[in-house]
């Protein structure tokens, strides 16, 4: 079994996608073992992406995912991270296999719905970063 980090963006939540989303990942065989919805603020934001601290791109994706509620969970299947990354298609909308989340919905590299964890030391911090042993019901 792993888990990942999945991150409905604020783009994701302010357009209503939220369910469909969660459909997809549900459909798919993946467990929601935590979830909640926060609200980051820029620092917050900084500290989830400090790997990609003095990237020209750093400044406006806090913006971005600071400016609104975002729907944080934790997933769980054999192969999750693999499987949800997947799931959401390339970074790059423009660069997403049909049928995926960001093939499906989203409209720019830096709005583009979700996150997922790219590797299992990632996704170990990503998850430490949102919840806490008590919020996890594995
Ligand atoms: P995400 O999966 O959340 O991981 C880092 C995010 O940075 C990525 O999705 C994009 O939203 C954003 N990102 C990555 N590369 C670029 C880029 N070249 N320009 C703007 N945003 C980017």
């Amino acid at each position: 079994m792993e888990r990942t980090l999945s991150i409905i963006k604020p783009d994701g939540v302010a357009r209503g996608l939220i369910g469909e989303v969660v459909r997809r990942f549900e459909n798919a065989g993946l467990k929601i073992v935590a979830m909640k919805m926060v609200h980051m603020s820029k620092k917050e934001a900084e500290g989830f992406y400090a790997v990609h601290r003095g990237r020209g791109f750093y400044d406006s994706l806090t913006d971005s995912m600071s400016s609104g509620p975002c729907v944080v969970m934790i997933l769980e299947g054999p192969g999750a991270i693999a499987q949800t990354r997947e799931m959401m298609g390339a970074t790059n909308p423009k660069d997403a296999a049909p049928g995926t989340i960001r093939a499906d919905y989203a409209f720019s590299i830096e709005q583009n719905i979700v996150h997922g964890s790219d590797a299992p030391e990632t996704a170990a911090f990503e998850i430490g970063y949102f919840f806490n042993a008590l919020e996890i019901c594995g």
